[in-house]
């Protein structure tokens, strides 16, 4: 079950985002989540109490990006068996709630993973649900210290590329704090580059249908006194050609074996738009994005969203109206070819920053030694 229960004052935002956070109440463990989809508007937190629950949030988008996803499918795992649910079920419904972003099936497993080892040592159901808690609560601050690095690593590569500082960063969706234990991905490295005094301004996309870049990164933007603008998806073009952009920065759900992009709908024009402008095109994304055993694009899964996402507006402030809760836009009846994805193939990625290190010129063999090197230093 899930439950919305907290306003924060309107006039005064937390000087802190927590995306996501376990709490322990007398009535029994919950996983509380920032609702993502009432930003910026208000912030309202989601209480889920069950794995269902939190399975219905990810599918609204409540709780969102890859990393995220992930540290939330392994605290669903955790909360279906402190709850003395079915763990082996809730794992199975998690996992398949949304199919692009590779994090949420690495965190569920690691989490079912923990559960079963926890099994074998000892039939007591407690210390299972302890240790498959533990071993969500080690990911989420793994996730937060791969931000870090990943901010280093991205800042140091982009003043290698521009040495003449003063970035113009282009950034597509929403890869900050709220998709991250720690501050994010590709946002983070563009939060680096501010506190650096390197970043002259982050053009942010609008990222339609659902807004992430104006409503999401807009406000974290904000919160940071970043100096940011925000443009539609579809002016992207007039800005590269105004020489406007020194790099692209973004966000990775699933990164293939050979180094195929799987990321949000609008990544893989922009892709294309910076290699005809000479214009890095840089992804930022934790080990955990990377999928050895997916080869290629055209094996990854492209999450397909319903059309109304589309042909109505339904962004939080808009009076509700629609057959999805939104505004029309469109005739009654238009259908919509709504993706949630795009791919960009491995020849229009400048690089690719992990918080291992940086991979460019991206190919199949770099990345396979980079997840290698990482599996050791995790001991996985
Ligand atoms: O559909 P969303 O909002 O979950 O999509 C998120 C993205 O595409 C992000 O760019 C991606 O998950 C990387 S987040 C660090």
């Amino acid at each position: 079950m899930a439950d919305q229960y907290a306003h924060h004052g309107e006039d005064k935002p937390p000087t802190d985002i927590p995306a996501i956070r376990w709490e322990e109440p007398p009535e029994g463990p919950v996983l509380v989540l920032l609702d993502q989809t009432r930003l910026p508007v208000e912030e309202v937190e989601l209480v889920c109490t069950d794995a269902s629950a939190l399975v219905e949030a990810i599918r609204t988008l409540a709780v969102r990006g890859a990393p995220l996803l992930g540290v939330a499918g392994a605290y669903g795992v955790a909360l279906a068996a402190a709850r003395g649910f079915d763990v082996d079920e809730a794992a199975t419904a998690l996992a398949g709630a949304r199919p692009t972003a590779v994090n949420l099936s690495v965190g569920v497993e690691r989490a079912r993973a923990a559960y079963r080892a926890a099994l074998a040592d000892s039939t007591d159901p407690q210390q299972a649900a302890a240790a498959t808690l533990a071993a969500a609560r080690q990911l989420h601050r793994e996730d937060a210290e791969a931000s870090v690095r990943m901010a280093r690593h991205g800042l140091a590569l982009l003043d290698e590329l521009l040495p003449g500082g003063g970035h113009r960063v282009l950034t597509h969706c929403n890869t900050g704090a709220l998709v991250s234990g720690g501050e994010g991905t590709a946002f983070a490295v563009a939060l680096e580059a501010h506190r650096a005094g390197q970043l002259r301004r982050l053009w942010v996309d609008e990222t339609r249908p659902l807004l992430q870049g104006a409503r999401l990164t807009a406000y974290e933007a904000a919160r940071n006194g970043m100096a940011y603008t925000l443009l539609t998806d579809n002016a992207a073009g007039s800005l590269f050609s105004a020489g406007e952009v020194d790099a692209v920065l973004v966000g990775a759900d699933r990164i293939a074996a050979d180094g195929s992009v799987a990321n949000k709908v609008g990544t893989y024009p922009l892709a294309v738009l910076a290699r005809y402008h000479h214009v890095p095109f840089i992804v930022v994304a934790p080990v955990t994005t990377l999928d050895p055993h997916t080869p290629d694009g055209a094996s990854i899964e492209v999450e397909q969203r319903p059309g109304y996402e589309v042909t109505e507006f339904s962004a939080p402030q808009v009076p509700v109206m629609g057959a999805g809760g939104g505004v029309a836009v469109a005739p009654l009846g238009t259908q919509a070819y709504n993706p949630a994805f795009d791919l960009t193939p491995p020849e229009l990625i400048t690089a690719i920053v992990t918080e291992e290190g940086v991979v460019s010129p991206v190919t199949a063999e770099a990345l396979a030694d980079l997840y290698a090197r990482s599996r050791q230093v995790s001991g996985g």
